[in-house]
């Protein structure tokens, strides 16, 4: 059975990851390095444990969590379909049977918020982590440039802290995060994430949970 840290080590995903984070960098976006990699891959497969997945389900989304961003590498435009793709090669490469690689592959080829939609628990369960990961540390301008220019950057840079909670019981999914009004409003955290929110509230839906919302403690959603 492949494993998470096989695919961490494997010298092909480190050059694609490498050269993801180089141009997502030279696009002056936020930051979607191993760090990013490590923590949507730590709460894809969370999400699933706390919800009583068994541990193939749990272990398919921590890796289509590790790797959902790699189509960086080629374009930011398209880039949850050529990850997919890219995805489903290497694990099937790796030893990974078709059948879960195809798995990971759908999941990652509907992460993003503009064309993919939650077709499955391992991707309702990912795209709620890669939304989840709003965080200061993620942007990479200086304060001043950002607090000028960019209400995206602006938003991020505003997050001290983000998490999700899982209540198996009510099953409700929540997505919380602590923000600091002083640098972002929550009206321009809305404007920013309003789509992603409902894509999350979808995702949420396909594996029959609620979405909520909470900002600073309190429930938006
Ligand atoms: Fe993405
Ligand atoms: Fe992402």
């Amino acid at each position: 059975m492949l494993e998470l840290s096989e695919i961490k080590a494997d010298s092909e995903v480190e050059a694609i990851m490498e050269m993801s984070g180089k141009q997502i960098m030279a696009l002056g976006y936020t930051e979607h390095s191993r760090r990013h990699a490590g923590i949507v891959s730590k709460w894809s497969g969370d999400i699933l444990r706390e919800l009583g997945e068994s541990e193939e389900r749990v272990r398919l989304a921590e890796i289509a969590g590790y790797l959902h961003d790699i189509g960086n590498c080629i374009n930011r435009t398209d880039h949850a379909q050529s990850g997919a793709l890219l995805a489903y090669k290497i694990l099937t490469r790796m030893g990974m049977e078709p059948r879960s690689a195809a798995e990971v592959m759908m999941a990652i080829g509907n992460h993003d918020e503009q064309f993919g939609s939650p077709v499955s628990d391992i991707s309702s369960a990912l795209i709620i982590a890669d939304k989840a990961d709003v965080h200061k540390s993620r942007v990479k301008k200086s304060i001043e440039n950002v607090l000028r220019a960019n209400i995206h950057d602006r938003v991020n840079l505003a997050a001290e802290r983000s998490y999700i909670t899982v209540d198996r019981e009510k099953r409700v999914i929540a997505l919380n995060i602590e923000i600091d009004t002083g640098i972002c409003s929550v009206m321009d955290y809305f404007e920013i994430y309003f789509g992603r929110m409902k894509l999350c509230r979808r995702a949420a839906e396909f594996i029959s949970c609620k979405f909520s919302l909470v900002i600073n403690g309190v429930p938006l959603v």
